[in-house]
C-alpha cells in the first residue's frame, strides 16, 4: 500500500546526491538492507534503499540524481509530499556472536543501505571495518557521517579512484591489504556485508570464495513493480527476483547466477551487458 508523506529534512550530500527524509509511521520497522518504492505522481516509481530510520519514525533515503525520477525527487522541497511503498525486500543478516570480523565494503551510492546498517551494528555493540570508495572525492557519500575515527571500535578507510581523498585505488585492493595478515581461522570467520558497482561485487565475491568468506551482496536491477509481478528484475538462470528473493544475496546463490557481474536488464526486458 502506498502511503503519503511529507517531506521534514534534505541534505545536499556531495555532488548530485541528496538525503530525504520523511516521517512515516508503520507498524513495521524496516531492517537494513530492505528499500522503498517511492512514488513521484505523474512522474515514475522507482526502488531506493533506506539509508536511516529512527525509533521516533524517521527514515531517510539517499538519492542519486541519474535520470528522469531522480531528478524530479531532487527539486522536491521540505514540506513537499511523495509517495512511499515498503519497506519491501530481505535484508542483511547480522551474525548473533560478537566475535566475528565484519567488514562493510561500498562503492558510490552503494553507500546508502550500509550507513543503516553501520548504525544499526553500532546499537548492537558489533565492531565492523568500513571501506568507503568513488571515483573522486566530491563522489564519497557520507564522508562526514561515517567518519568513526573518534571511536576505537570501528576502522574506516576512504578510498578514490584519483587519490584525492583517502587512499588511492579501489575498495577491492584495500580489503585484500586487510586481510593479508588475517589467519585462515579468521577468514573463516569473518562477513562482508556489500553495496555498489555490480563489478566491484563481482571481484569481492570471488575474493571471498577464494578465501571463504561469508558474502552478503545488495543487488539492483530495473524494477518496475516492485513486488513479483512484471519480471524485469529476474536474474538467471535461477530465475530469481531482485525485489522478491533480494536485493539481498549471499555467496552460494551469487556463485550459482551467471548474469551476477555480467548481464542486467534494460527497460524492455532485453539482456544488456553490464
Ligand atoms: C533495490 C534497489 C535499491 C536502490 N537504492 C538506491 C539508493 O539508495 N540510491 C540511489 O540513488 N539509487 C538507488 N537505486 C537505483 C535507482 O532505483 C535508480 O537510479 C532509479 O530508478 C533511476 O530512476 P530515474 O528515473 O532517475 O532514471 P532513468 O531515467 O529511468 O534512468 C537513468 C539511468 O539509470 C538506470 N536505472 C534505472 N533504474 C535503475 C535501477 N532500478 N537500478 C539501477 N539502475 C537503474 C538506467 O538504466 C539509466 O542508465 C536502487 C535500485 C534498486 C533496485
Ligand atoms: S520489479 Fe517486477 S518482478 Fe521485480
Amino acid at each position: 500500500m502506498v502511503k503519503t508523506v511529507k517531506i521534514t529534512k534534505i541534505i545536499d550530500e556531495c555532488h548530485g546526491v541528496k538525503t530525504i527524509t520523511f516521517k512515516k509511521q508503520d507498524l513495521i520497522k524496516p531492517k537494513p538492507g530492505q528499500f522503498l518504492m517511492i512514488w513521484l505522481p505523474g512522474v515514475d516509481e522507482i526502488p531506493m534503499s533506506i539509508s536511516s530510520y529512527s525509533d521516533n519514525d524517521e527514515w531517510s533515503i539517499t538519492v542519486q540524481n541519474v535520470g528522469e525520477c531522480t531528478n524530479s525527487i531532487h527539486q522536491l522541497k521540505i514540506g513537499d509530499y511523495i509517495g512511499v511503498r515498503g519497506p519491501i525486500g530481505n535484508f542483511f543478516t547480522i551474525p548473533l556472536e560478537k566475535n566475528k570480523n565484519l567488514f562493510l565494503i561500498g562503492g558510490g551510492i552503494g553507500v546508502a543501505p550500509l550507513k543503516f546498517l553501520a548504525s544499526e551494528l553500532k546499537r548492537l555493540k558489533h565492531n565492523f571495518k568500513l571501506i568507503i570508495g568513488a571515483k573522486l572525492k566530491n563522489q564519497l557519500v557520507f564522508k562526514n557521517d561515517m567518519n568513526y575515527h573518534d571511536q576505537e571500535e570501528f576502522e574506516v578507510h576512504f578510498c578514490t579512484d584519483d587519490g584525492s581523498y583517502g587512499e588511492k585505488g579501489f575498495t577491492t585492493e584495500i580489503f585484500k591489504s586487510l586481510i593479508k595478515s588475517m589467519s585462515r581461522e579468521e577468514l573463516e570467520n569473518s562477513v562482508v556485508f556489500t553495496c555498489g558497482p555490480e563489478i566491484m561485487m563481482y571481484k569481492l565475491l570471488h575474493i571471498c570464495l577464494e578465501n571463504k568468506i561469508e558474502l552478503q551482496a545488495s543487488l539492483e536491477r530495473i524494477m518496475r513493480c516492485g513486488c513479483g509481478l512484471c519480471g524485469l528484475c529476474v536474474i538467471d538462470p535461477l530465475g530469481l527476483l531482485v525485489c522478491n528473493d533480494g536485493p539481498i544475496f549471499t555467496s552460494t546463490v551469487l556463485e550459482k547466477m551467471e548474469d551476477f557481474g555480467k548481464y542486467k536488464r534494460d527497460f524492455s526486458g532485453k539482456k544488456i551487458s553490464i
